[in-house]
């Protein structure tokens, strides 16, 4: 009877392997609100060594890290992020106004618009330059896209306010947010003065005046994401191939509108192109990190509550995952990102530590906040998978293997660096501070 038992036990097991292909059938998430928010339910993963190549051969070199590099980038842009937008056929700048007084006399105003064709037609992308008005040498650069528009960072009545379409630059409209950023009440304070005194200039330019990003709230189906996204400058790039499976995002394009900065900054004399440090919050966060991964011409990176699809690791199932993210950001990620969305634990072949380690041994410091969503920690653990890369390239690496405590800075190294906080979800004066001490350090 025993041997009876066991007989039919062994033809199930054999039919369900059988019917299975011998393998696991991984989970199918399908719905927004299956998210996992318990530590203890975060299936086993495994992170790839930054350091081998695909072809499981060594990195032994910094040459061949240069490679590897390559190889990285061009995994996420064919897996998660699309194809890097090319360059513009032209990049010409048009000065508004240069180095006008602003602040009382403490700053100057400048603005520019910038145009990618000779004959000046397409997308035109308007950029605001503050910059301390008592510094004699060119300024470091503190460069990143806002959400509200330009007037927003400073009280002033004479910054631009452009023309836009009905609708999708709503918050340009809206006059009474002029120096909106500059209440230390903002969720995203914008210490404007601080960021003067410590000697570094503000580039900045509104991420909608680049591709517009609808609202998820959005009711009215001509400005929502699918009838929306991919315009702004994806003009530029003529018509979308939509069979392709790693068209550009508007991550990509966020991320390129900052490398434009940085052409940018090459061209004004008072400031210093060699020092721009980059940074964002949020999906800006996401995009500054990409734009670093992309450009090396950016000396520092610091990201800012980017989370999922930014420094945290995706196969960690921890809050937002990648099905949520392929439901509500279709145009923020490529096609191919979602057929890991099944079990990201099992099937990512890649994670968000090899985006982090492809801005070494620049400088690069990760802010997280306590929300589950934006899993922090899962940030940290990026971090710590990636710093290999910057001790091998002969820099300091990340200080500690602790996760640390809110508002704990001894995990930020010289160049590498992870500290998180509670409170809000925005640009809050401790990122700010911490931003200027990372920053300034040579
Ligand atoms: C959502 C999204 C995040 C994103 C954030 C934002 O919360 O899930 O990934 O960073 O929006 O940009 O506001």
């Amino acid at each position: 009877m025993n041997k009876l038992i066991a007989a039919i036990f062994s033809i199930v097991i054999f039919a369900v392997a059988a019917f299975a292909g011998g393998k696991e059938v991984p989970p199918v998430r399908t719905n927004y609100y299956e998210v996992n928010f318990d530590p203890a339910k975060i299936a086993p993963y495994t992170l790839e060594d930054p350091l081998t190549f695909l072809d499981g051969s060594k990195v032994t070199t910094p040459e061949q890290w240069k490679i590897r590099r390559q190889e990285i980038l061009d995994i996420f842009a064919r897996e998660m992020y699309g194809q890097q937008p090319p360059l513009p056929e032209t990049v010409i700048i048009e000065t508004i106004e240069e180095n006008q007084l602003t602040l009382g006399g403490f700053g100057m105003r400048s603005q520019y618009k910038m145009y990618f064709r000779a004959d000046k037609s397409g997308p035109v992308i308007y950029w605001l330059v503050i910059a301390p008005q008592y510094v004699k040498k060119p300024a470091p650069v503190i460069m990143f896209l806002n959400y509200g528009g330009n007037q927003t960072l400073l009280n002033d009545s004479q910054v631009l306010i452009p023309e836009t379409p009905e609708n999708w630059l709503r918050p340009y409209r809206i006059t009474a947010s002029r120096g909106a950023l500059l209440a230390p009440e903002h969720y995203y304070h914008f210490p404007i003065q601080t960021i003067l005194s410590a000697g570094y200039a503000v580039v900045s330019a509104c991420y909608k005046n680049v591709s517009p990003d609808p609202d998820i709230e959005e009711k009215n189906p001509d400005f929502q994401q699918h009838n929306f996204a991919c315009s702004g400058v994806f003009e530029l790039w003529g018509k979308r191939d939509e069979s392709r499976t790693d068209n550009i995002t508007a991550l990509g394009a966020w991320a390129w509108v900052l490398s434009r900065g940085v052409d940018l900054v090459e061209k004004l004399p008072y400031l210093d192109a060699g020092k721009v440090a980059v940074t964002g919050c949020s999906r800006l966060g996401k995009a500054a990190l990409l734009a670093a991964a992309r450009d090396e011409r950016f000396a520092v990176c610091v990201p800012i509550q980017s989370g999922g699809g930014g420094a945290t690791l995706a196969k960690r199932d921890f809050g937002e995952n990648i099905a949520t993210q392929m439901q509500m950001f279709t145009h923020w990620y490529c096609k191919a990102y979602k057929k890991y969305e099944r079990n990201p634990a099992k099937l990512l072949t890649f994670d968000q530590h090899l985006l982090v380690a492809a801005i070494a041994p620049r400088r690069l410091l990760i802010g997280g906040f306590d929300r589950a969503w934006f899993d922090t920690e899962g940030e940290f653990l990026a971090c710590k998978a990636a710093s290999p890369v910057w001790e091998f390239l002969g820099k300091p690496g990340l200080p500690t293997t602790v996760y640390p405590d809110s508002y704990e800075i001894g995990a930020i190294g010289k160049y590498l660096g992870y500290y998180r906080r509670t409170g809000g979800h925005g640009l809050a004066g401790f990122d700010w501070w911490q931003l200027l001490h990372f920053a300034a350090e040579e």
